[in-house]
């Protein structure tokens, strides 16, 4: 193995959100209320050799795990492909995605036995009214047989994300405690982030997760104990309940300090935080094997400029659109 991919804070970087598309048939009201648009003309993602020399090289710097994001990844027709090509690769433990649920319904037995560990799906509410507003489709009973589905193929454990919003779907907390009483799913609050192409939304809809932490505590739910290789998600459990609650609260004055993961754009950009970086181009050493050295070395010096907390720092110049654009 080369050096682990490491910055000048000591965090170690194990995690890699590897993203395949920006392209979503979603349109979700904190990220895309317009649709998917594309950004450059002739605009193309990594190929699956491209794909996988950025997989090899993370894999040899220490990464165990690869979530593949998007936009809806399971909109690429090499989809299938891409998941086989990650676990096939030495080092990697999980092979996860997160996706709108969209396709799951038909194809996560395919997906499992090429490989894939772990998913993540959205779902803002269990209203299916609320949910066609949110998230623009009206696909609630679809996404829910497609969570079926993915435990019917062998998922033991499926998280779910719902986003925060005030007004919308923020009385919907009794209704998700009774979903989860009953199956394996970790469901996980996510406070919505201020993206640069969002404008009234955040002023009018964001919610802290403070309350509902009260509510859970005031409720005989016990925090787990955070472990080095946890993602951002305080989780809490309930000993009546199959299902666990996290909670994502990105501004949490400590937030960063956990921050295990990088980001590598469909266009194949370093993102070394979510927010307030415009990224490193890594594509012009994708092209053969040979350059594998050359890819670590500019990664690593990406690293050393990693900052503390890109959080607090968005300078709004470099403020990512909307998650989409860089695989939340
Ligand atoms: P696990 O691998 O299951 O821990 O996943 P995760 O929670 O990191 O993945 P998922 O794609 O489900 O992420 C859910 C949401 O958490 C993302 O879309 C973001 O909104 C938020 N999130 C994930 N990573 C970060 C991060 O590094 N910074 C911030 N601010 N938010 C993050
Ligand atoms: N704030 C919080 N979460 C967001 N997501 C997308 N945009 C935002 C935002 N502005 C979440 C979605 C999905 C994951 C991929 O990203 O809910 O679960
Ligand atoms: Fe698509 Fe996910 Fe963005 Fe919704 S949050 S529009 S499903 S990329």
């Amino acid at each position: 193995m080369a050096v682990q991919f490491e910055d000048s804070f000591n965090r170690k970087f194990y995690y890699l959100r590897l993203s395949i598309t920006d392209v979503c048939n979603f349109r979700c009201t904190y990220c895309l209320p317009d649709g998917y648009k594309p950004t450059q003309k002739n605009s193309s993602f990594l190929t699956l050799d491209e794909l996988h020399r950025v997989v090899a090289a993370f894999a040899d710097c220490g990464t165990s795990k690869v979530r593949i994001t998007g936009g809806e990844p399971t909109l690429r027709k090499d989809f299938t492909d891409i998941v086989a090509m990650i676990a096939a690769q030495e080092g990697i433990e999980k092979v996860a995605m997160t996706t709108n649920g969209y396709r799951l319904e038909k194809h996560a037995q395919q997906w499992h036995d090429a490989g894939l560990t772990n998913i993540n799906v959205s779902v803002d509410s269990l209203d299916p009214r609320m949910f066609h507003q949110i998230t623009g489709e009206n696909k609630f009973h679809q996404v829910m047989r497609g969570i079926d589905a993915a435990f019917d193929a062998g998922f033991e454990q499926v998280k779910v994300n719902a986003v925060l919003l005030k007004d919308l779907n923020s009385g919907e907390l009794p209704a998700f405690l009774n979903w989860i009483k009953d199956k394996p799913i970790q469901l996980r609050f996510i406070e919505l982030m201020q993206t640069g192409e969002m404008n009234s939304l955040f002023e009018n809809h964001h919610l802290s997760g403070v309350s509902i932490r009260n509510h859970l505590i005031a409720n005989g739910w016990i925090m787990k104990v955070r472990s080095q290789s946890d993602g951002p998600a305080e989780v809490f459990c309930h000993p009546d309940y199959a299902g666990e609650i996290g909670l994502i609260m990105p501004y949490k004055k400590d937030f960063c300090d956990s921050c295990n993961r990088l980001r590598v754009s469909a266009v194949g950009k370093l993102h070394m935080c979510l927010f307030g970086d415009y990224g490193v181009e890594l594509r012009d050493l994708l092209q053969d094997d040979s350059q594998e050295e050359s890819l670590i070395a500019r990664i690593q010096g990406a690293l050393a400029n990693k900052k503390q907390s890109h959080f607090l720092d968005q300078g709004h110049t470099g403020m990512t659109p909307h998650l989409a654009s860089i695989g939340g």
